[in-house]
C-alpha cells in the first residue's frame, strides 16, 4: 500500500511518498524559515499563504520523485492535528479535493503522534518485536516536550509534559531575545559549540538541582519559563563580547538538554522501558543525542534516535503512520475536521506490536 503523506502544520509545506510505513520513494519540505525569520517566530496567516503558493509543486514534485502516477497511490494521509489553524486548513483542503477527485481513502494524521512515529521509519524489525516495549519516546519539538510510554498493544500515556514553553520554544525566544534570529535551536547548537558551557549557571527547571523540592506529580514535568527569564536577566543591558555570547547559549543549551536528559532517565528507570527514543525537531541536537546515547546507555537500555532528515517537520512520518491506521481501515472521510490541540487522551497507537490483539 503506497501512500502520499502531506504536512502543513507549521511553518514547513511537505509531501512524502510511503509505501507499506517504511519504505520512503520520496519525501519533500519547502521551509518558510526566511519568510518568518524577520518576525522571530511563525505568523499564522502568512504561513497559510506560503503553504498556498508551494503545495501544489511540492506534491509534484513528491510524486514525480517517486516516480508514480496519482494512480497508484491507495490512500491521502494529511496532518489534521495539533497545528496553526490556517495553516492545516490548507493541507487538509488539499488533501480532501485530492481524495475526493481520485477516489481515495483520506486519513488525517495526529502530528504529535507522526513524531513518535518518525523514530521508527524504516525500522519495521523494532516494531515487531514486543520485547522492545514498553516504549518512551521523549518528543521534544518547537510545539511539544512531553515523555510519552507506549504499551505492546498501542497504549499511550503522557508520562509528563511541559508546564509552559516547549524546549524547542525555549531555544527560538532565547535566540529572539540575543537578536541571532529563527529559529534558534540550530544557531545556538552551532554558536555553542566554542562556547564553556558552565560559564553560566542557568536554572533546570522541574529538576530539583537547586536543592528546591520538585512535587511527586511533577517529576516528569518539565518548565522552561525559568531559563528563558534567567537568560533574559544575564544579559540585560550588556555588551556580550563573542566568546560571551558562546558562553551563555552554551550554558542555555546545556540547562535546557540537561533537565531533557535527567527527566528521560528518570522516566525510563521507574516504567521499566526497554527502548528510549528521542524525536522531533531539537532531536536534531547533537548534545542532546550525544548526552541521551551516554546515559540511556549507562542504565542498559537501548536508544532509538530519529534519524536527523525525519526530526523536524516532513510528510514521510505521517504517510508511514498513515499505513498502520489504513491497514486496520481506520481512516476518515470528507467531514474532517482540523484541530489547533491535542486531544485530552491519547488513542491507542496503530503501529505497536499488538494493537490487533485487543
Ligand atoms: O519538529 P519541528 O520541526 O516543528 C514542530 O513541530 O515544532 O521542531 C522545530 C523546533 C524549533 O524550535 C527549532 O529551534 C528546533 O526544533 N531545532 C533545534 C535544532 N534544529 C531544530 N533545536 C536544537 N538543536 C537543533 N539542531
Ligand atoms: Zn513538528
Amino acid at each position: 500500500m503506497t501512500i502520499l503523506g502531506l504536512e502543513s502544520s507549521c511553518d514547513e509545506t511537505a509531501a512524502a511518498v510511503v509505501s507499506d510505513g517504511h519504505r520512503i520513494l520520496s519525501s519533500l519540505v519547502a521551509s518558510q524559515v526566511k519568510l518568518h525569520s524577520a518576525y522571530g517566530g511563525v505568523i499564522p496567516e502568512l504561513a497559510a499563504r506560503e503553504h498556498l503558493r508551494n503545495i501544489n509543486p511540492v506534491v509534484d514534485a513528491a510524486l514525480r520523485q517517486s516516480g508514480l502516477e496519482l494512480g497508484a497511490l491507495s490512500a491521502i494521509a494529511v496532518t489534521s492535528l495539533p497545528g496553526l489553524i490556517p495553516a492545516l486548513l490548507v493541507g487538509n483542503a488539499y488533501a480532501k479535493g485530492l481524495a475526493a477527485s481520485q477516489n481515495l481513502p483520506l486519513l488525517g494524521i495526529n502530528h504529535f503522534e507522526a513524531h513518535i512515529y518518525s523514530a521508527f521509519l524504516g525500522r519495521p524489525e523494532l516494531l515487531a518485536d514486543s520485547a522492545n516495549f514498553p516504549v518512551l519516546a521523549l518528543v521534544v519539538s518547537g510545539g511539544h516536550t512531553a515523555l510519552v510510554l507506549i504499551a505492546a498493544d498501542g497504549r499511550a500515556e503522557i508520562m509528563g509534559a511541559t508546564l509552559d514553553d516547549a524546549a524547542g520554544e525555549a531555544l527560538d525566544k532565547a535566540a529572539k531575545i540575543l537578536g541571532l534570529g529563527y529559529p534558534g535551536g540550530p544557531i545556538i547548537e552551532r554558536l555553542a559549540r566554542d562556547g564553556d558551557d558552565r560559564a553560566f549557571a542557568f536554572p533546570q527547571g522541574l529538576r530539583g538541582a537547586s536543592g528546591r523540592m520538585v512535587p511527586p506529580e511533577l517529576r516528569f514535568s518539565f518548565s522552561f519559563s525559568g531559563v528563558k527569564t534567567a537568560l533574559l536577566y544575564a544579559v540585560r543591558e550588556r555588551q556580550l563580547s563573542p566568546q560571551e555570547l558562546a558562553d551563555v547559549v552554551a550554558s542555555y543549551q546545556r540547562a535546557v538538554m540537561e533537565v531533557l536528559v535527567s527527566k528521560t532517565i528518570l522516566a525510563a528507570r521507574e516504567s521499566d522501558a526497554r527502548l528510549v527514543c528521542l524525536c522531533g525537531g531539537v532531536a536534531c541536537n547533537g548534545y542532546l543525542r550525544r548526552r541521551m546515547s551516554a546515559e540511556v546507555a549507562g542504565i542498559g537500555r537501548q536508544l532509538r534516535l530519529a534519524e536527523p532528515e525525519y526530526c523536524g517537520d516532513n510528510a514521510a512520518m505521517v504517510a508511514g503512520l498513515a499505513w498502520h491506521y489504513a491497514r486496520f481501515g481506520l481512516v476518515d472521510d470528507l467531514t474532517m475536521p482540523v484541530s489547533a490541540r491535542l486531544p485530552q487522551k491519547l488513542g491507542r497507537l496503530p503501529f505497536a506490536p499488538d494493537f490487533a490483539k485487543e
